[in-house]
């Protein structure tokens, strides 16, 4: 029955490769220094949902099957294991030299290949999946630092846990971390990619926290608005999960429509991913959340609900004007939200583009792993944190 309700566990298609996801990244960022050390691992000690590294492995499983390049799986599809031949990196007097060392030794015998030797997914792809989730962790880390917050994944973040100062260092080295492995793919279209990333990422929270798109003191609400927000959206989170999902698909050596494919899904996927974000902000606890429920009006951030409710209530751009600052705007702004239907038509956005998503990947052959692509789809809209 072609209409059947598609029941695959996302997690299950991959799980033999997410077994070793943590342990990788632990070692990936690694340092010589123990308080680095400490604090670059600290938000792998609770496992986050990994969202990131299961689209890149779904999306490489999935893709494993469409046309491919002619020239097949090519050089950068294997060249992740390719020692390091510059010995000086490896010997400079820094304290994380001997962890260096240490890379180099995953590089040469990979962890990744004790998966299975005849996978369908790539060594590349699988350290891929592994940058991601760096990229994504580095991000956090400098995201509670710029949003005051106390905690993440149910625990202290690491802001408080290990002050401002070290918290951003350790997002840096992660970035640095990440940047090496990418190196090391070996494929300069698919590091391209995920530097761009980092700068859209920076881009996207520079747009949240200073808005160019109209009069800051009395905003009028226009459907630039929108445009904005969505656009600033796709930069802070739909660009991280679009382009990794397209790099997945070029380490495959996938022809230019399936790459085309692959970033289509991500791009969709991940901005209905931050719509629900922003409503969960809106709908549920910070006990169910793991993290500070509410806290988008708290920063003077106006997201989609609000962004909707907006435009039926003229009232509302006061408030966005001084980022609720003012003596009830918080209050009064949540009541007008709750009483509007910008979180129904948040939601409904947020459906449109599954839709989208879901539509991106329909020419791929049937698979255990697109059908996992496709539960992605469902569970973001599903859920609760
Ligand atoms: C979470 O958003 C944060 C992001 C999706 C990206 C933040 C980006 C930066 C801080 C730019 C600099 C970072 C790097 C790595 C170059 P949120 O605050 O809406 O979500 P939350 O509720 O999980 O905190
Ligand atoms: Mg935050
Ligand atoms: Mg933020």
């Amino acid at each position: 029955d072609p209409n059947a309700p598609i029941s695959v566990d996302p997690f299950r298609t991959v799980a033999k490769e997410m077994k070793f996801l943590t342990s990788n990244i632990r070692q990936l960022v690694g340092s010589g220094h123990p308080t680095l050390d400490t604090v670059a691992k600290y938000y792998t000690q609770s496992e986050g949902k990994y969202v990131r590294p299961m689209l890149v492995l779904l999306m490489s499983r999935a893709t494993a099957l469409t046309p491919k390049l002619e020239r097949g799986i090519g050089e950068s599809g294997w060249n992740v294991d390719r020692p390091i031949t510059d010995k000086s990196i490896l010997t400079d007097d820094n304290p994380s030299a001997p962890e260096y060392g240490e890379l180099n030794a995953i590089s040469q015998e990979p962890v990744l290949n004790k998966v299975d030797g005849d996978s369908d997914i790539l060594p590349s792809q699988r350290r891929l999946a592994e940058i991601t989730e760096l990229i994504h962790t580095a991000s956090l880390l400098h995201d509670d630092v710029i949003d005051h917050s106390i905690s993440r994944r149910s625990a202290p973040s690491a802001n408080v846990e290990f002050g401002n100062k070290m918290a951003v260092l350790a997002g840096d080295f992660l970035l640095g971390r990440a940047s090496v492995a990418l190196a090391r793919l070996r494929d300069p279209e698919v590091t391209e990619l995920l530097a761009t990333v980092i700068a859209n990422l920076v881009e996207g929270e520079f747009m949240q926290l200073k808005n160019t798109a109209r009069d800051e003191k009395n905003p009028v609400w226009t459907e630039d608005t929108v445009t904005y927000y969505l656009q600033k959206t796709y930069l802070k989170s739909a660009s991280l999960i679009s382009k990794s999902c397209r790099a997945a698909a070029i380490l495959g050596q996938s022809t230019p429509e399936v790459v085309e494919a692959a970033y289509l899904y991500g791009k969709n996927l991940g901005l209905a991913f931050q719509l629900v974000d922003d409503m969960l902000d809106y709908t549920i606890s910070g006990e169910e959340l793991g993290k500070p429920a509410g806290a988008d009006l708290e920063l003077g951030l106006a997201t989609a609900p609000l962004l909707f409710a907006w435009k039926d209530n003229q009232s509302l751009g006061k408030l966005v004007g001084r980022k609720f600052s003012g003596e009830g705007d918080v209050a009064k702004a949540r009541e007008i939200v709750s009483k509007s239907t910008g979180l129904e038509q948040t939601r409904a956005l947020a459906q449109e583009y599954i839709d989208k998503a879901i539509e991106a990947i329909s020419a791929f052959p049937e698979s255990d792993a697109k059908n996992g692509l496709i539960e992605m789809c469902t569970k973001v809209l599903k859920r609760r944190n």
